[in-house]
């Protein structure tokens, strides 16, 4: 995995027909192969014009869940085999929406972390603190819990695999973001819970990724913070410059 790595998180936008268009116009503007690493996670509908998109550009394309059982009756669940079949690399596990909106735990966040390692799926598993924990100041001890149930029978070969997003929940889509600091910080903590669990040399190889409304004005400054090894973008991934400007902003990390 490479040692940055710039994340587009398309949420529930995007048609078949704006996918096309949209690698259409990225492709020119990242050259994904000279670069950070460069991943869109789009919904499943389009994932296939995504991957056709995405061919000989070095971007890779990833989904935005998967469920924990191989096969069965799990009516309108995707498996990890079925991502894999449809030329997906990446997903996006325990994403905060998913967590608040759809009932997903650090238990069944866990399960599908393991179910996607076990199929061959890179994971960019997300976590962080509501508005309340931050002004509890309980921060690092939500993220450090997060983390170790996230990650709970995970084995250390298996870590290489994974990226964790720390994206608080007060940050995500709402202008709003954390200061490079509060962002290293935390970024930090997440760091030495994964020492504390696989070593320190695991840890340093591990990305970690900033995520909640960054964007082209800054990105420049989250990303020069050491614990920070990239982003999880929402919004801003939807607009080509926008996004192109990010991973631009990476480069020049690297
Ligand atoms: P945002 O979303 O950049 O729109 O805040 C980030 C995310 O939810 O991953």
């Amino acid at each position: 995995m490479k040692k940055t790595v710039i994340a587009g998180n398309w949420k529930m936008n995007m048609t078949r027909a704006e996918t096309k268009a949209f690698f259409r116009e990225i492709a020119p503007l990242v050259n994904a192969k000279d670069s950070c690493g460069v991943v869109f996670c789009v919904p499943f509908t389009d994932l296939a014009a995504a991957v056709r998109g995405a061919r000989g550009t070095g971007i890779k394309i990833g989904a935005q869940n998967v469920h924990f059982m191989e096969k069965g009756a799990y009516t309108g669940e995707i498996s990890a085999k079925m991502l894999r079949e449809a030329g997906v690399s990446y997903v996006i596990v325990g994403h905060s929406e998913r967590r608040q909106y759809f009932g997903e735990t650090d238990e069944t966040v866990n399960l599908r972390v393991k179910a996607a390692l076990a199929a061959g799926l890179k994971v960019i598993l997300c976590l962080g603190e509501m508005r309340d924990a931050r002004e509890k100041g309980i921060t690092d001890e939500v993220v450090s819990m997060q983390t170790k149930l996230a990650l709970r029978d995970v084995t250390e070969k298996q870590l290489r695999s994974v990226i964790i997003a720390y994206e608080p929940v007060w940050a995500i889509g709402t202008g709003l973001t954390a200061t490079p600091e509060q962002a290293d910080e935390t970024c930090g903590v997440i760091r030495a819970t994964v020492a504390s669990l696989y070593g320190k040399k695991a840890a340093r190889r591990l990305v970690i990724q900033y995520g909640g409304s960054m964007n082209e004005k800054n990105a420049a400054e989250l990303l020069a913070q050491p614990n920070v090894n990239g982003g999880l973008i929402g919004g801003a991934s939807l607009k080509p410059a926008a996004f192109a400007a990010i991973v631009a902003a990476a480069n020049g990390k690297n």
